[in-house]
């Protein structure tokens, strides 16, 4: 099935077989890495984007359900190769060991940080609940967060 979804600004056409789920879709189809497989089961948030403005498990939705829509993954974060301010949180608090789980915090992040520029600890940590890091403990994650929305 045809398939037009704009990704961090830039409209992209596939013919998409219509198993094939969004994040499938973009890490194979779009060549977009940078959003992670952990579960397949909505379990972990390694998979997270915005959708239509809205945070989503991409694991979560078939590709051809995204036709018509707008998705922000983290290769949109950086502004000409600059890490934007909260990617600099993550780097200067030390909030990720292994890394696989950053860019679902990112995007779970960002999402809560347009809702809530300045989240309380606890707000935060309700934001990225449906993210999963096996490494951190998320107290620096956190610190990264607050520190980014300030
Ligand atoms: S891969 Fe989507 S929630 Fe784990
Ligand atoms: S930094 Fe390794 S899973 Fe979070």
């Amino acid at each position: 099935m045809e398939v037009k979804v704009t990704v961090n600004g830039q409209s992209y056409e596939r013919d998409v077989e219509p198993r094939k789920l969004l994040i499938h879709f973009l890490r194979d189809d779009l060549d977009l890495t940078g959003s992670h497989v952990g579960c397949d089961t909505g379990n972990c948030g390694a998979c997270s984007v915005i959708f239509d403005g809205v945070l989503l498990k991409s694991c979560m939705m078939l590709a051809v359900q995204a036709d018509g829509s707008t998705v922000e993954t983290v290769e949109g974060l950086a502004q000409d190769g600059e890490l934007n301010p909260l990617q600099q949180a993550f780097s200067d608090h030390h909030a990720l060991q292994c890394g696989y789980c950053t860019p679902g915090m990112l995007m779970s992040a960002t999402a809560l940080l347009r809702e809530n520029p300045h989240p309380s600890e606890d707000e935060v940590r309700k934001g990225i609940q449906g993210n999963i890091c096996r490494c951190t403990g998320y107290v620096n994650i956190v610190a990264a967060i607050q520190a980014a929305g300030e």
